[in-house]
């Protein structure tokens, strides 16, 4: 009897484990292969990466794709992107390949490249938008010649070990799969041309692969209590304090201080926190049928302006978001039922790029939400966000009991939240 009711308390709060996060999984990037010819020794195929996750998309330094060839497969040329290294091409005379390594490592070229060299949605220093701000800038792709290959789809052999680094490690990509040969409209769209084979691979991010600690945190505060509750300490790990640099430090005028590093070392404004990234959810004004929020990004690293950065927020009151100041705002409907999520994002050429720490160095907005009139509430802290994600990031969020209250209401019942949290964190080890 114990039995069963345990395994139906689990049933019951696993599915709700796994229906707790909205915004987890975020899709995933799809590698496609479309072989377009068989040559005399191989094939030519465009290869197309399209980021199918709403709010993470692909920064700078931009995305690197690794493979292992299954046969002795060499690659002739590449448009559109080119391998780190050639390898040893020392037993070719005279027509010498791209890249002769069994595992190559590709990465796209920079905006400006000759044109010669150029392919559709090639070069853009491997920076590729999320599908929720903008489709058509989430695809990047690329041609490429291979030799010493399959000649046919019954001789060739698709590649295998894809990784991916976008940038930095968190993806897990699955085996290259054949799948239905797409089909390619021509530009005056009269005629459908296909390709001759076509396999998918497909990767998913976990944060957990991705980094140790957060890399950003949440403070909030509100009109009716002047208690700010700041980022908890160390939320995005102290172990790199001592490198850190105070505001209004000399040190800051140093010139070549802001040039990015080639591994994306952050260099952080000292904190008690030690976030690069600090999202602050201020609760503004109450109206009779509507409320106001305060949404501010703070950078504080001083080697990274983030381009097309990305907020997710799940609040229980985004389905009625009734206006948004000066972010873009869009809902994800990741059940199509449950409308708590949404995502904000810079508006183009006004705030869509969040500049190095220092005086500009931060983006704002205000919302302004119709109250839900049923579950509507100032009290235990229903105001703040659930969730918050920046870049696809989740961000640490401040421990429930220090939220601003309400005068003369209790806080939220830390007991119980916690009790509440060691069972989550037990059933997610067990789900
Ligand atoms: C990857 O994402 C696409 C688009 O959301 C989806 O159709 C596809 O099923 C996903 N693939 C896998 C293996 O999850
Ligand atoms: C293969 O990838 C493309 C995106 O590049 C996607 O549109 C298509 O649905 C995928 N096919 C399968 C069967 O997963
Ligand atoms: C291989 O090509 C032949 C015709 O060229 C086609 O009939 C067959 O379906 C193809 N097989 C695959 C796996 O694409
Ligand atoms: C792919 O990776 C697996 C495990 O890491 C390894 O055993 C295998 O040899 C690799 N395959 C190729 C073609 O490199
Ligand atoms: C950020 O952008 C500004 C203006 O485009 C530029 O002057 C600055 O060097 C950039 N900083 C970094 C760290 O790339
Ligand atoms: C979800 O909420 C937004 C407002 O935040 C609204 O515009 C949209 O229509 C809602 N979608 C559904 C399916 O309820
Ligand atoms: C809020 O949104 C829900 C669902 O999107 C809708 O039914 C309702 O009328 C909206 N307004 C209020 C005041 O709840
Ligand atoms: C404001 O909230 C804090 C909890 O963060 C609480 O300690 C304090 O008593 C509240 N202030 C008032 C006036 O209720």
């Amino acid at each position: 009897m114990r039995l069963l009711i345990s395994a139906l308390c689990l049933t019951v709060l696993c599915s709700y484990a796994a229906a707790y996060d909205p915004l987890d999984p975020d899709g995933n990037i799809t590698i496609k292969w479309d072989v377009v010819s068989w040559t005399p020794d191989g094939y030519v195929a465009v290869v197309t990466m399209s980021n199918f996750q709403m709010y993470r998309h692909i920064m700078n330094p931009g995305w690197t794709l690794g493979w292992s060839w299954a046969k002795k497969e060499v690659i002739w040329s590449m448009v559109g992107s080119q391998t780190t290294e050639q390898g040893d091409c020392s037993k070719f005379k005279g027509n010498v390949p791209h890249c002769c390594k069994k595992t190559p490592t590709v990465v796209d070229l920079l905006p400006g490249v000759p044109y010669n060299l150029q392919f559709s949605n090639c070069c853009k220093g491997g920076v590729v938008a999320a599908w929720g701000q903008d489709p058509s800038s989430a695809v990047s792709s690329f041609q490429i010649s291979v030799g010493q290959g399959g000649t046919s789809n019954k001789t060739v052999k698709l590649p295998k070990n894809f990784t991916l680094s976008a940038p930095g490690p968190g993806y897990t990509c699955g085996p290259a799969k054949v799948v239905p040969s797409t089909t390619f409209l021509t530009s005056d769209k009269r005629r459908k041309t296909q390709a001759l084979m076509t396999w998918n691979v497909t990767c998913t991010y976990s944060q957990f692969l991705a980094r140790k600690n957060p890399s950003c945190c949440v403070s909030l505060s509100s009109f009716y209590n002047e208690t700010i509750t700041p980022c908890p300490s160390c939320a995005c790990g102290c172990q790199n304090k001592k490198n850190c640099v105070k505001g209004h430090s000399k040190f800051l005028d140093m010139v070549g201080l802001h040039t990015p590093k080639r591994d994306n070392e952050p260099l952080l404004q000292c904190t008690h926190h030690m976030c690069p990234i600090r999202v602050h959810w201020h609760v503004k004004v109450n109206y009779k049928d509507y409320w106001r929020v305060k949404i501010a990004v703070t950078n504080f690293n001083y080697r990274l302006n983030y381009s097309l950065w990305t907020l997710a927020v799940q609040h229980p009151n985004l389905n009625n978001v009734t206006q948004v100041f000066s972010f873009d705002y869009k809902p994800l409907l990741p059940y199509q039922s449950i409308n708590d999520t949404g995502m904000f994002y810079g508006m183009k050429f006004f705030n869509d790029l969040l500049m190095e720490a220092g005086p500009s160095g931060n983006v704002q907005s205000e919302v302004l939400l119709q109250k839900n009139k049923e579950t509507f509430t100032f009290n235990q802290g229903w105001a703040f966000p659930r969730r918050v994600y920046f870049n696809g990031e989740e961000c640490m969020m401040p421990p429930p009991d220090t939220y601003p209250y309400l005068p003369n209401s209790s806080p939220i019942n830390t007991l119980n939240f916690q009790a509440l949290f060691t069972s989550f964190l037990l059933l997610l080890a067990l789900c």
